[in-house]
């Protein structure tokens, strides 16, 4: 299973999917990484694998429609079989939906349908619930709407600080998404 991941800051989930490789727990090749964030700590984190990196601020493109199609020929061209988001913060339109169709994964940091968005950790915090959790799904047009894969619960002591509950919530992301990717890469396997 050959994986683009994409990502635009600190990358501990990329990270936690290079180790899940490297302790042969997840049977996976990371082909490629994309980032819109020239400055991501992630990109210190791939150095060392020698793989081909897409530096891609939106930005720097004449339109939307011309950085999807510069990131879709980019992954094409390693024939990847899934789009691995972690901690991607830009939205993918039609060019990159379409090109795989329920092949664009995403991790994100509450118990979806609860709390979407940009700080789910934080609107999960402030809203004073009792537990929010851990999602991984598959993309689509909307923010955080699509097909859930897997979900894990944590429970907010109310003691935590919100660092205390972030702390906690990357640890069960860390575990999740390679978990998830294994699940996928045996099923695919299998179809084979
Ligand atoms: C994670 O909390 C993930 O759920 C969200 O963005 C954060 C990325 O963290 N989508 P990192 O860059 O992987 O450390």
């Amino acid at each position: 299973m050959k994986l683009a991941l994409f990502a635009s800051g600190n990358g501990s989930n990329v990270q936690a999917i290079i180790d899940a490789i490297a302790f042969g727990k997840l049977q996976a090749e990371i082909s490629c990484l994309v980032t819109d964030k020239p400055q991501a700590y992630v990109l210190e984190r791939v150095k060392h694998l020698n793989i081909p990196v897409l530096i891609a601020p939106l930005k720097d493109f004449e339109n939307r429609d011309e950085w999807e199609l510069a990131i879709r020929d980019f992954v094409q061209s390693f024939q990847v079989d899934y789009l691995v988001l972690a901690g991607f913060m830009r939205i993918l339109g039609p060019i990159l939906l379409n090109a795989y169709p329920n092949r664009i994964l995403n991790i994100h940091p509450s118990y979806l349908p609860n709390f979407p968005g940009a700080h789910g950790i934080r609107d999960a915090y402030q809203a004073g619930v009792s537990e929010t959790g851990v999602t991984v799904f598959i993309v689509d047009e909307g923010i955080d709407t699509g097909q859930i894969l897997e979900q894990v619960k944590i429970k907010i002591d109310p003691q935590w600080t919100l660092e205390e509950l972030e702390k906690k919530i990357h640890q069960v992301e860390h575990q999740l998404y390679p978990k998830v990717l294994q699940q996928i890469s045996k099923k695919d396997r299998s179809l084979k």
